[in-house]
């Protein structure tokens, strides 16, 4: 055997070991750059071949080919195993028999549900709605509704303040006062929205909640006109047979002021823990503007009276479907909130 043909044996099984073992495209390729490559061996064996003497040029020259041709068979086979092993891990990493992976629906929260119910009932009557920033002024929040400067709601343990003469706001009536300060009467809206106080949470408390405001202002509106919105309203959201009872009460922005009662849904009226065993619920706040209020935002009180009031979307909300907890609303446990 002369020295080409030993480099060629060599060369063969080295590469019939690196190619069986080859776990990727590249190490192949590095086999096929050293042998077969521009300046792998068998280009150089192949510029050394008339070194050897004439007659054995046809045996070397034989092992030289049928050597290319193997290793280029190893590499095409190693390929094969290759790409046949990429093609069975990806086939296990997909079973297309497999149910697909559901991803869960949302859906409209409790308070979301009870205030698009509330705007909807309230449009069918001839509201329209409207909205203010959660962000309020102290002059929007409280001055012009006419809040005394030693009024209990203004105080720090009561609201958030920024600091700035800005405060998240504690009732959703700064509205009211926006509303009219850009529209002339008549005006007739709701205003939904969240609301922020310094309480301590507790089953009927939290730090913020939602309200839903409602404002009418016209020539020769009254207090009749009142009952008749919130005796409609109670019926068309808890049925016929809830009854509504007003409490005189006092608001800045209101005179005279009223707070009104539905007769307990869990109950009828009966007297349950719910209710405190008094058969009514306590749902809202409402009175006729007050003049002043009326004046600040300069319509004349001569010609224009109207009502406003305010109602706790989440009160609303624990009556109609029974929740006992109002936290309930708002700890995201799935489990409670899929019931809806
Ligand atoms: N803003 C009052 C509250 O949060 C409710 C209210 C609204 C009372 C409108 C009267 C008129 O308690």
């Amino acid at each position: 055997m002369n020295a080409i043909e030993t480099k060629i044996r060599a060369a063969l099984s080295e590469a019939e070991g690196k190619l069986a073992a080859a776990v990727d495209a590249a190490a192949v390729e590095q086999v096929r750059i050293e042998l077969l490559g521009r300046n792998g061996l068998f280009p150089a064996l192949s510029r050394e071949m008339g070194s050897i003497p004439a007659e054995e040029r046809r045996a070397t020259g034989a092992l030289f080919n049928t050597g290319r041709t193997q290793i280029e068979a190893w590499m095409e086979a190693a390929k094969e195993r290759l790409n046949a092993g990429a093609a069975k891990q990806a086939a296990a990493a997909l079973d297309v028999t497999l149910p697909g992976r559901r991803t869960g629906c949302g859906h409209k929260h409790p308070v979301s549900i009870i205030t698009d119910e509330c705007v909807a009932i309230f449009r069918r009557m001839g509201f329209i709605v409207a909205e203010g920033p959660e962000i309020e002024t102290v002059y929007y929040n409280f001055d012009a509704l006419n809040a005394p400067e030693d009024h209990p709601s203004r105080d720090p343990q009561d609201t958030f303040y920024f600091g700035d003469g800005r405060i998240l706001r504690s009732q959703t009536s700064p509205v009211q006062v926006r509303v009219m300060e850009s529209h002339q009467p008549p005006v007739r809206i709701v205003a939904p929205g969240r609301v922020f106080r310094r309480d301590t949470p507790d089953a009927t408390h939290g730090m913020n909640f939602h309200q839903i405001e409602g404002l009418s202002i016209d020539k020769g509106v009254s207090m009749a006109d009142l009952k008749s919105v919130l005796q409609r309203f109670a019926t068309e959201m808890f049925g016929e047979k809830v009854k509504i009872r007003l409490r005189p009460h006092f608001f800045p922005f209101t005179e005279p002021s009223v707070e009104y009662d539905f007769s307990c849904v869990m109950c009828g009226g009966a007297g349950c823990p719910v209710c405190k065993h008094s058969g009514w619920i306590e749902i809202a706040g409402a009175g006729m503007v007050d003049p002043n209020v009326l004046k600040n935002v300069g319509y004349d009180p001569e010609i224009y009276s109207g009502y406003a009031f305010g109602m706790g979307l989440e009160r609303l909300a624990m009556l109609r479907y029974r929740i006992g907890d109002l936290r309930y609303l708002y700890e995201n446990d799935v489990r409670f909130l899929e019931q809806f």
